[in-house]
């Protein structure tokens, strides 16, 4: 089983890469954690519409080998950390060339549902209602573009003041999901 996480974090030793190296650990298979910060190899989407009429995406960059680890991949996550309420920018760039998964509904060949995957998301502000709802929505969104059954997401609010190792709450969250993506 293949599992490949996108990660969105400009921090490399930060709440978001600690949360996805602990789901990471628990995970069976081959797990590959891939960044998606400040990806200047990667060109945002042109809204060229050549994925309207074509399964492909027409720009031949970085984002080609990323596609192709999506086709391969059993479970999907993506990792983020919430910058004003959704996913940070450079990370949203990339994603937006997600649109030739998006433009199956305008060709009529979308994917069923058949992977699972999921969300981890860390904000600096205490835990409230609307913090993680934005970039919920925008991810789940391109799960289901994917084909993929968001199976759980895991939040962790007031990283600004504690880490998951004061989090147990958040640890037993990181071990069911993994207990769900590790079933087949
Ligand atoms: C530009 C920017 C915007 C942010 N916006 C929010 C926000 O809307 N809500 C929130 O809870 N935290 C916000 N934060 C705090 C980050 O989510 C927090 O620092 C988080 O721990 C960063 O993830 P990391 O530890 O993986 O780097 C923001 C941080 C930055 C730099």
């Amino acid at each position: 089983m293949k599992t490949l996480i996108l990660t969105g974090a400009p921090r490399n030793k930060g709440h978001t890469a600690e949360l996805t190296a602990s789901l990471a650990a628990r995970l069976d298979g081959e797990v590959e954690i891939l960044s998606l910060d400040h990806r200047k190899d990667i060109t945002p989407c042109r809204d060229c519409r050549y994925c309207f009429t074509h399964k492909a995406c027409n720009i031949q960059d970085s984002m080609q080998e990323i596609y192709q680890k999506l086709d391969e991949a059993d479970r999907i996550l993506f990792a983020a950390p919430v910058y004003f309420y959704n996913i940070p920018g450079s990370m949203k760039a990339v994603l937006d060339r997600l649109q030739v998964y998006w433009a199956a509904v305008v060709r009529g060949d979308r994917p069923s549902m058949d992977r699972k995957g999921g969300i981890l998301l860390v904000g600096g502000a205490p835990e409230s209602p609307r913090q993680f709802a934005g970039a919920i929505q925008t991810f789940q969104y391109m799960l289901e573009d994917l084909g993929v059954k968001c199976t759980g997401v895991v939040t962790m609010g007031g990283s600004d003041r504690a880490g998951l190792s004061d989090r147990p709450d958040v640890q037993k969250k990181l071990e069911e999901l993994a207990e769900q993506l590790n079933q087949s």
